[in-house]
């Protein structure tokens, strides 16, 4: 693992985490979580995949030098986007729900909620809306400043990953097992390409064939689904049930359904194996333990720079952002010197 991995790791467990709070918006934007709800809500009926795609984003984000919006900054001349690294481009979507999220945020209280509280807001929602556990979030994230493509590269694992291969990466973010397996869980709704299992179908770790963990009948499916030649943009469910958040998944990864090799190795391999049982059998555990793991990761933070942005996909125009005062109490409380760190702009 290279230095500027590890140095990042360092900072987020140093972060201050524990002053993200539960109803940090109650007085200076009492309607934040209904507004955002109320999106979701909407996302669901427009297109039933969208709010898989939304929640996806808190993973997405919250690796990626903790939660801070960066993934959803669009490239400029001078800053590679995280939308167009490798684990993200031609991959994630549904970016203009979170438009619309801001879009009514900044109509009932502007320039309060940041893009970062929203995607946990509304990774949270898009659970709650399928049939799965509703939880009180911590909230008062800033948005960063600048998005960083080579370490969300560095970071998001590949579908390909193994078992052991995640619980590494996951512990390195201070996730355990358990959180692993119960995050993982969050592939009980929405889809993945072909792309992404098209090793798995034909050259599984090179040997020309297709992994044996496959159950015969599913990977006959898949094979129809993904024949050699498809356009491996092309999707497919992530479990039997991609519409409904419940324990179906763990119940498909005990039957050798598991869609992504990184689903299926949770049940091949040993350490992991007890989790995807007790999971597959007992949906209240499994709600439980994802709770918790996405608060965890939820909690990544790493001490830098922030602000509100007023759209998601741009950072604000700080000549006149340093002449407001309009930045929250609390946030400039919380990360006062940081906001002091930052370097005066230019006029
Ligand atoms: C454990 C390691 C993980 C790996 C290797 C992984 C990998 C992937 C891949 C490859 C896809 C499909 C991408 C495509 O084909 O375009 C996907 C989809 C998805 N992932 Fe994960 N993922 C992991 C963990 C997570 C976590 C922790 C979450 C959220 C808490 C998450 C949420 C989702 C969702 C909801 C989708 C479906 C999105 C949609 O339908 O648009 N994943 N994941
Ligand atoms: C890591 O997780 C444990 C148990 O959840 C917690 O007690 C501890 O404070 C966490 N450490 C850091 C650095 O976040
Ligand atoms: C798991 O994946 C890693 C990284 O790709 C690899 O080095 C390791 O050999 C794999 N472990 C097993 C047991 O297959
Ligand atoms: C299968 O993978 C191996 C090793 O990665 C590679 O050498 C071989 O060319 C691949 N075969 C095909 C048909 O892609
Ligand atoms: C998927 O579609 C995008 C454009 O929508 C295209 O750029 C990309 O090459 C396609 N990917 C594959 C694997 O076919």
């Amino acid at each position: 693992m290279s230095s500027p991995f590890l140095l990042l790791l360092l900072l987020i467990s140093m972060a201050a985490a524990g002053q993200l709070r539960p109803r940090f918006y109650s007085e200076t934007c009492p309607d934040a979580e209904f507004t955002v709800r109320e999106v979701m809500r909407k996302a669901l009926i427009r297109e039933p995949r969208s709010v898989a795609s939304v929640m996806r984003f808190q993973f997405h984000d919250c690796f990626v030098n903790g939660c801070d919006a960066s993934l959803l900054l669009d490239e400029t001349p001078t800053m590679l986007g995280e939308k167009e690294a490798l684990s993200n481009i031609n991959s994630l979507r549904s970016f203009e729900v979170i438009d619309e999220a801001k879009d009514a945020l900044e109509k009932v209280c502007p320039g309060v909620v940041s893009c970062a509280d929203i995607i946990i807001m509304a990774a949270r929602d898009a659970v709650a809306l399928t049939g799965g556990p509703d939880w009180e979030v911590r909230l008062g994230r800033l948005d960063s400043l600048t998005a960083k493509q080579e370490d969300s590269n560095e970071i998001m694992p590949s579908p390909r990953s193994n078992a052991s291969y995640l619980i590494d990466l996951f512990a390195k973010f201070n996730l355990s097992v358990k959180d692993l397996v119960a995050l993982s869980g969050s592939h009980s709704i929405g889809q993945a390409r072909c792309f992404s299992i098209m090793f798995r179908l034909y050259n599984q770790s090179g040997t020309g064939k297709a992994d044996p963990a496959f159950e015969p009948e599913y990977r006959e499916k898949l094979y129809k689904l993904c024949p050699s030649e498809v356009d491996q943009n092309v999707t497919g469910d992530l479990d039997a049930t991609p519409r409904v958040f419940d324990n179906q998944y763990f119940k498909d990864l005990v039957a050798g359904r598991g869609f992504l090799n990184s689903d299926q190795t949770l049940f091949t391999f040993t350490p992991t194996r007890m989790f995807v049982k007790l999971f597959s059998k007992d949906q209240a555990e499994f709600f439980k333990a994802f709770v918790e793991g996405m608060l965890k990761m939820g909690d990544l933070q790493l001490e830098q720079p922030g602000e509100i942005r007023r759209n998601c996909r741009v950072v604000n125009d700080h000549r006149r952002q340093w002449e407001r005062s309009s930045w929250g109490k609390d946030h400039s409380l919380i990360n006062g010197n940081i906001f002091w760190k930052m370097e005066r702009p230019p006029g």
